[in-house]
């Protein structure tokens, strides 16, 4: 069905697919695996046509084609959801599901037509509890990413192509899209699936193709290989111990609450990040988390309860009170708050830190230029040039850049959501790595993850949350993937 031959594409000048030669047939599913920046993007974009490719063939069932624009992919039947979100935030989930072809009726839209189709899309997709009229940007971005599927079911495809669809999902609505691959292969469509989650490509692909450098490294099944031979595949090297040792007895009390309130989104929450700790939050989509952990930044506010900076009872008015107090944020949207795409990396990282780098009031170029390099070599940023533009940078390398302008505030307290969505394996060990040095040295951490495995790994204890409360405090030496997930369905006794 889908055939590729010496695939070449370079950005200004520098080559970073140098020969793809690939294929894939109807009721298949393909998972494409690579390490940051390998070229997984660019291979996508170019199939569905939004970037042009410089050299080689593409055939479609047996045909040549030339892809030259995301028109052409779409009339080929290839669909694709993207690993930036891309819903308009101010148009509500229907008018982003069928976009352009809302049903009419005497000149005018249908809506509630409309809106019924589009909810029969979420339906069919699986996935439920999202309101057609909602403005995407009052939506989480697990929802947007739902609506970005719903709006790749829209017409027919024949060949679906996901790009890191679960960095934002699990639990149930991971099982919810595992269902609908399954059932869109029954019927003969072909799913290409790129992910950094190596158990789930292993659960759900019928091949793995591994890139590397803009060159296939390998093509297995899952029967054929194990996660760990798929790691050396994409980084060259074998990963001998994922996360750092937990660390002994933290300190004091850092950051606290008590009672803490917001209607509608979570309630009389009470919990404690002392120095020297990394406290993992875990919960469902919709139970709370993320708006706790804006409510603790003071990027919203709470209707009860008290918030406790190293012992004392604080009012924050903003984000930038936070900040100047000692908090980071990492959010979970790094396109929405956490990152200037126009500008470079170098202006990024500056922008939670430009006190450190004032002297007499003068701005410290060379010191401040010394920080972010050491800090990207740590982080292991590809590329390593700072004057790049982020856009210009693939997702995981974006995701880094995010992590690494927080981690130079020099935070007494940083609050993570999702800190490694789209980060691939290696460099995740480097990122708990400098997380744990930093722990060790007096940093107090809370990590919100929905992927069990951090969440248990890389912290200390694992606070469950369950519809908007706090249910269960686990010391992470004693946690277990099935008894978080009791806790967070509410089931556990
Ligand atoms: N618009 C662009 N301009 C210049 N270079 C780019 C652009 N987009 C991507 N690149 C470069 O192309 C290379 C491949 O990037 P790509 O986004 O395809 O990687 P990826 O495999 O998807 O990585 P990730 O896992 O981080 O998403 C990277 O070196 C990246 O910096
Ligand atoms: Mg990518």
């Amino acid at each position: 069905m889908l055939s590729l031959r010496g695939v070449r594409k370079a950005y200004s000048g520098v080559e970073v697919l140098h020969g793809i030669d690939f294929e894939a047939h109807g009721g298949e599913v393909v998972a494409i695996a690579g390490a940051n920046g390998a070229g997984k993007s660019t291979l996508i974009k170019i199939l569905c046509g939004a970037v042009a490719r410089d050299a080689g063939t593409i055939a479609v069932d047996g045909r040549e084609v030339a892809l030259g624009s995301p028109a052409a992919a779409a009339a080929l039947g290839i669909r694709t959801v993207h690993q930036e979100l891309t819903l308009v935030p101010q148009l509500s989930v229907t008018e982003n599901v069928l976009l352009g072809d809302l049903p009419k009726r005497g000149g005018l839209v249908d809506w509630p037509a409309a809106h019924e189709r589009t909810r029969a899309l979420l339906s069919r997709t699986g996935f439920t509890g999202v309101d057609p009229r909602t403005p995407a940007k009052r939506l989480s971005v697990a929802r947007q990413q739902m609506v970005e599927i719903a709006k790749a079911m829209a017409s027919e495809p024949r060949m679906l192509i996901l790009d890191e669809p679960s960095a934002v999902l699990a639990g149930d609505d991971l099982d919810q899209l595992f269902a609908l691959i399954r059932s869109l292969r029954a019927d003969g469509v072909l799913v290409l699936y790129v992910s950094h989650r190596l158990d789930e490509v292993m659960e759900i692909a019928d091949r793995i193709t591994v890139i590397k450098d803009g060159l296939i490294a390998a093509t297995s099944t899952p029967r054929e290989t194990n996660e760990e031979e798929i790691v050396r595949q994409m980084a060259g090297r074998r990963l001998e111990q994922i996360y750092p040792d937990r660390r002994e007895k933290p300190g004091r009390e850092l950051l606290g609450t008590t009672g803490l309130t917001r209607e509608g989104a979570f309630e009389e929450v009470s919990l404690s990040v002392c120095a020297g700790e990394v406290v993992g939050v875990f919960g469902l989509v919709g139970s709370g988390r993320t708006e706790l952990a804006e409510c603790l930044f003071a990027a919203a506010p709470h209707d009860a309860g008290e918030i406790r900076l190293a012992g004392r009872a604080v009012r924050l008015r903003s984000p930038k009170e936070a900040i100047a107090q000692g908090l980071a944020f990492v959010t979970e949207d790094r396109k929405g708050s956490g990152l200037v795409l126009d500008l470079s990396v170098r202006d990024n990282a500056a922008l939670a830190t430009l006190p450190r780098w004032r002297r007499h009031g003068l701005l410290d170029r060379k010191r401040q230029q010394a920080a972010i390099e050491d800090m990207n070599e740590r982080l292991d940023v590809r590329p390593r040039t700072t004057s790049k533009p982020v856009k210009q940078l693939s997702g995981g390398n974006q995701q880094k850049v995010v992590l690494a302008k927080w981690l130079l505030s020099r935070p007494k307290v940083l609050i993570l959501d999702e800190p490694t969505r789209g980060v691939d394996v290696a460099a995740r060990v480097d990122l708990y790595r400098e997380i744990d040095q930093l722990t060790r040295a007096g940093l107090g951490v809370l990590m919100i993850s929905s992927d069990l495995t951090e969440v248990i790994g890389a912290t200390d204890r694992v606070l469950v949350m369950h519809e908007g409360r706090l249910v269960a405090d686990v010391p992470s030496a004693e946690a277990d993937e099935e008894l978080l997930l009791a806790h967070s369905i509410g089931v556990a006794a």
